[in-house]
């Protein structure tokens, strides 16, 4: 079965063409990054508009590279949410028509699954059931995996998600947007120790997060700092140290408090080499395993909804003709895949 997928959740146009059988078969992607970067943030109604001019031509591109006609697509996989409201309608529209066209299915992606399932596109995937940690710019969640659509949310960031906790620091410190990657790299020049961060949450139970304390931490040191160069490297260096040990005692006490052997690290901070680190040494010493995506599918992309996408209509689950967009959407109200095909609407 050849599935296309269509991710237009934020600021990046994702297209993908996955088989059921012969894997990942194309994939392209635009980012809107150097657009939004002029305002510091993402501009929603430019996203929907970039959105707008890059679909048609990136799916005609994809089919192109892979040597397909459009008749050999079997499904359509699109990002419904959550997400930005009018990038998600781009992305919508553009599915369902596309599938009213062509005579096949269309099925409406979560974001936050496809990136849980991300992982399933390497030659190591992991076995259910998993815990999994999605850190993305929107969302910082803990989740007990059994299979696909079983999530039991073990714990949530109470406040910033943990991206968007990068981009504000990143920003306090001068870097542009998006601030996760420009952070990371800053304090790769700063010193260990130079400064000593709180890991908030940590001291008592539960598995939730909290990082807006960390931003004011930031604000509160550069303001008492010399603001040098290499002060906002340390900082930098620093804040990074704080959430990624922060995140690897949350890790380590969700395994322990379900018993599970393996973890899984997605969304677009697993892309933080600190991060990957800590976590991979934590899960070594309880000989654990640790699975993360390819560094380009932390980030948005297409290939994580083809291949969610794909798992469903596979299952049997089919859907009305109705356009799906929904900026809020809780990962656990999503069907078991198991029971998803008995529910056909
Ligand atoms: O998953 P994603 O591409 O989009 C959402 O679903 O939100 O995640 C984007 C987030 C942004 O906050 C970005 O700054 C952060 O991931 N990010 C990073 C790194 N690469 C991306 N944060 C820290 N270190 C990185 N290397
Ligand atoms: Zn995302």
């Amino acid at each position: 079965m050849y599935v296309l997928g269509i991710e237009t959740s934020c600021d990046e146009t994702g297209i993908a063409i996955y088989h059921s059988e012969k894997g990942l078969i194309s994939h392209l992607l635009h980012s809107q990054a150097e657009m939004h970067s002029e305002y510091g943030g993402v501009v929603p109604e430019l996203a929907s508009r970039d959105h707008v001019r890059r679909l048609v031509p990136l799916i005609r591109q994809s089919l192109r590279d892979s040597g397909l006609q459009s008749s050999a697509i079997d499904g359509i996989a699109y990002t419904a949410g959550p997400g930005l409201i009018g990038a998600l309608l781009v992305g919508a529209a553009t599915a369902r028509s596309l599938a009213w066209t062509w005579s096949i299915p269309a099925i409406a992606v979560h974001h936050m699954e496809g990136h849980l399932l991300a992982p399933m596109l390497e030659a190591n995937a992991p076995a259910f059931p998993f815990v999994a940690l999605l850190i993305s710019g929107g969302h910082t969640l803990l989740v007990r995996v059994d299979g696909i659509g079983c999530y039991q949310l073990l714990g949530e960031s109470l406040d910033d998600a943990a991206g968007e906790a990068f981009d504000k620091t990143a920003k306090m410190l001068g870097l542009g947007y998006p601030g996760g990657p420009l952070l990371a790299r800053l304090a790769e020049q700063g010193s260990a120790g130079a400064y000593q961060f709180p890991r908030p949450m940590t001291n008592r139970p539960g598995l939730d997060f909290s990082f807006s304390g960390l931003k004011t931490f930031t604000m509160n040191t550069l303001a008492s700092s010399g603001k040098t160069a290499q002060d906002k490297a340390d900082i930098a260096h620093a804040f990074q140290q704080a959430v990624a040990e922060t995140i690897g005692i949350k890790c380590r006490r969700a395994l322990q408090q379900t018993g599970l052997q393996r973890l899984l690290v997605a969304g677009g901070v697993s892309a933080n080499r600190q991060i990957r680190e800590t976590l991979t040494a934590m899960t070594g010493q309880m000989r654990a395993e640790i699975f993360f995506p390819r560094l380009e599918f932390c980030t948005d992309n297409g290939a994580m909804i083809a291949y969610a996408g794909c798992q469903r209509l596979l299952a049997g689950q089919r859907e009305n003709l109705e356009i799906v967009a929904r900026p809020r959407w809780p990962l656990d109200e999503l069907p078991d895949i198991a029971v998803a095909a008995t529910m056909n609407s």
